[in-house]
């Protein structure tokens, strides 16, 4: 009666959705712990893409249950159309898919009120996705948040959307801009989408304890990575929930011995989309290159990527953070033509060397990477799905990510499909350390 957390160990993108739909196989329930629909993980099965932004990963595998947690903050409308999609896309979803009546809901002021921020923020932006999700956990913190259970009282969702349209438009105007929201409008235009919704709401927390009371395999799928995390990450350049491991027990109410197995998911080399510093960046030439071999650019809002090396200090301190078991390590092909590829072991900062992830961006900011540097492997290794098959030198520079973060590598991905996959060790079957 215990689960595997699958949690991303950069700053988000690492291939989760991937890794996710792949132990999907196995598990019994799927879970989205955290996160909006900022999230885009993308799956790919038999040359057919999804991207899930909000309805679990595991959903493309028939007779899978998936909920959405209550850390989650749902936009109604995007769960709607992203259910519609998948359904034209042959996904059958009735009966298999539950959004927990403790999660918060995104609404159209969230949206604007998050654009908003950024334009007034101007050069000082974070660069978000977007899609509201830092001002609907504001409104949660704040006690004024809607949640997906008040959906099910039309007066009672009426009545706090009116009230919390007054008080939209009142900071709006403090602000100096335009007051204008219209709740009327609002509620206009959420009524066929309450009734898309509806069916799926339930008690979260009891499916979960009753799912681990069974003796199911409970699979829970985090959004962002640990460097985006509201506590952990490069603060205030993250999202605004935790991606973490916590986030996993918080945001669907269990306790930490539900968890038998924490799978971090990084990639071969680092991105980051939006603003914030990233020690590890690439010059052009060598990010252009891992971008277009990569495909680097955003599954949500389609923005390009920044792309750069390994960074070995800012995923040792996301292991220790998370308690990570096992490592999937995704897009180890991507890197197939490098000539010679660069792990960053520590950091340079202010003449002196600093082996651990700064809490202050500022500090991170001025942080130089020290490089040890491997001979690339020149050779294809897309689609290869046994370990012994990967040239001599990938497995060595697998080995040197496992030793210098000392957490045993279980997955390694070689493609976005589902077969593009070696797997070393299986997390339902209880721990595996490192030796
Ligand atoms: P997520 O948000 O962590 O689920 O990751 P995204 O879906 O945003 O981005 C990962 C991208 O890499 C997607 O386009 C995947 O299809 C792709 N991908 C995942 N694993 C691999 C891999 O091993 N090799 C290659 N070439 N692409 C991969
Ligand atoms: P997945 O789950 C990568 C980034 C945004 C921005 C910051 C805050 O696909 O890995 P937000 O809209 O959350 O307030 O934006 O976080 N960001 C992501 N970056 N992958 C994601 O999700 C992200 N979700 C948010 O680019 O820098
Ligand atoms: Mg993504």
């Amino acid at each position: 009666m215990a689960g595997v957390v699958v949690l991303g160990g950069q700053w988000g993108d690492e291939g989760k959705g991937k890794i996710i739909d792949c132990l999907s196989a196995r598990a019994d329930l799927i879970v989205r712990y955290q996160g909006g629909d900022n999230a885009g993980h993308t799956v790919v099965v038999d040359n057919k893409h999804y991207v899930f932004h909000i309805i679990p990963s595991g959903i493309v595998w028939p007779g899978k249950q998936c909920l959405i947690g209550h850390g989650v903050v749902v936009n109604p409308f995007s769960l709607a159309e992203e259910k519609r999609t998948l359904e034209s896309q042959g996904c059958e979803i009735e009966g298999r898919l539950l959004v927990s009546d403790r999660a918060h809901l995104i609404l159209p002021y969230h949206k604007q009120m998050d654009q908003f921020w950024e334009m007034y923020l101007g050069n000082q932006k974070i660069g978000t996705t977007g899609k509201g999700v830092g001002p609907a956990y504001t409104d949660k913190a704040a006690r004024r948040g809607i949640r997906v259970g008040d959906l099910r009282d039309s007066d009672r969702v009426s009545r706090k959307i009116r009230e919390n349209v007054e008080v939209v438009n009142k900071q709006w105007s403090l602000l100096g801009g335009e007051p204008s929201v219209c709740a009327e409008e609002i509620l206009d235009s959420l009524k066929a989408c309450v009734q898309e919704i509806q069916p799926l709401i339930a008690d979260g927390v009891e499916r979960v304890h009753d799912a681990l009371v069974q003796g199911k395999h409970v699979l829970w799928e985090g959004a962002q990575g640990t460097l985006l995390d509201i506590d952990m990450g490069t603060y205030p350049y993250v999202t605004s929930s935790s991606a973490c491991v916590g986030g996993a027990l918080a945001g669907t109410g269990v306790g930490p011995r539900s968890i038998e197995n924490v799978i971090a998911v990084v990639k071969a080399y680092t991105t980051r989309v939006g603003e914030g510093p990233f020690p590890t960046q690439c010059s052009e030439d060598d990010g252009n290159a891992i971008r277009e071999k990569g495909n680097e650019y955003g599954a949500t809002t389609g923005r390009p990527r920044r792309c750069g090396w390994f960074d070995g200090v800012a995923a040792r301190y996301a292991m220790r953070v998370n308690g990570v078991d096992q490592l999937a390590i995704t897009k180890l092909d991507v890197l197939d033509e490098q000539p010679s590829i660069s792990v960053c072991v520590g950091y340079q900062c202010d003449g002196k060397m600093l082996n651990r992830f700064p809490a202050d961006v500022d500090i991170l900011a001025l942080c130089r990477p020290v490089y040890e540097t491997f001979e690339g492997w020149k050779e294809n290794t897309f689609g290869v799905t046994r370990f012994e098959d990967l040239p001599h030198k990938a497995r060595n520079y697998l080995q040197a990510l496992e030793k210098l973060l000392e957490v045993p590598v279980g997955m390694i991905s070689t493609g976005p499909g589902r077969k593009d996959l070696i797997e070393k060790l299986d997390p339902f079957v209880g721990r595996q350390g490192f030796s």
